[in-house]
């Protein structure tokens, strides 16, 4: 398998991209942390973008979520280019963003959490209303959630993520962007929130997965984008590609330690038929 980029979406229908960039690049000081990177996004569609440390891959991220503006480059939104100067105007363009952190309020209930800082057209919405929105969305998500009065402080992780997730879909945006959602989790919370990403998927978003954890991204990508040192370093369907090219592409070496380590993990992983977790690249 070549390591070059496919043409994005061979493998699907004629589609355009809702989010497209174009030579995105952005410096640190001396810091080049992105350099040149191109990227779709297309609905319907899983894009895992995977990456070494430092790859750039928070740093897109945050472009994407209007923190960081690119120092060069182009973003377009259904094919008109746009620019992103605020988190404000990421999420009025159609764009959610949950960060590793997932900025919960944890004294608060789920439902409060789902509205917090919200204003309907600058209506508020009555405490009923928003218990009755809260309960169809997260059925909407198959989410196991107790009760939505329940303080987000005595929720799992998986649960946790989950109603951060359901919090960025309030505005219904057309894309979805999640850090690290499985980072914290156990086997039985990641599968839970790996459903609920194809949930995301089933309802028409585009949804961008930064992951370190391989076995995540071949659960649930449909395609995986590779950052390296900052630059584009392959785009592949997930049914094209096997595990050994995907680390081949992230460490930019075929045939070294670190490649050989992992891809005997890999095997040993699909040996038992379940999830290595010792498999991310980084613990
Ligand atoms: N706010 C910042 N100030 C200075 N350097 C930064 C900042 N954010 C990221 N960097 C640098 O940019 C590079 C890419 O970082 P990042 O996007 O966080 O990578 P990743 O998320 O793939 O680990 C790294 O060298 C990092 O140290
Ligand atoms: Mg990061």
């Amino acid at each position: 398998m070549s390591l070059q980029a496919h043409p994005v979406g061979h493998a699907g229908p004629v589609r355009d991209p809702v989010i497209s960039l174009r030579g995105i690049s952005k410096s640190f000081g001396a810091v080049r942390a992105l350099d040149a990177v191109d990227l779709d996004i297309f609905r319907g569609e899983v894009v895992a973008i995977v990456g070494d440390n430092g790859a750039g891959k928070s740093t897109l991220v945050k472009i994407l979520a209007g923190v960081h503006p690119q120092d060069s480059g182009t973003i377009s939104f259904d094919g008109s280019e746009v620019s992103i100067p605020s988190p404000a105007e990421s999420r009025t363009l159609g764009l959610a963003t949950v960060f590793q952190d997932l900025a919960l309020c944890d004294n608060l209930d789920v439902v409060s959490n789902l509205f917090l800082g919200r204003e309907m057209g600058g209506l508020t919405l009555d405490e009923e209303e928003m218990e009755k929105r809260s309960w169809e969305l997260l059925q909407q998500l198959s989410a196991k959630i107790p009760s939505v009065r329940t303080a987000v402080a005595s929720l799992s992780g998986g649960q946790r993520q989950t109603v951060a997730i359901a919090r960025s879909l309030i505005g219904e945006p057309s894309v979805v962007i999640l850090d690290e959602p499985t980072a914290a989790l156990g086997v039985a919370q990641t599968a839970e929130v790996l459903n609920l990403i194809e949930r995301l998927r089933e309802r028409g978003l585009g949804v961008v997965l930064i992951s370190h954890n391989m076995a995540d991204v071949q659960a649930v990508a449909d395609r995986v984008a590779v950052l390296r040192l900052g630059r584009n370093n392959g785009d592949f369907m997930v049914a094209d590609v096997s595990y050994e090219d995907i680390i081949a592409a992230i460490t930019g070496a075929s045939d070294n330690a670190v490649t050989r380590r992992a891809s005997a993990q890999a095997t040993g992983s699909r040996a038992d038929g379940g999830r290595n977790p010792e498999e991310g690249l980084r613990p």
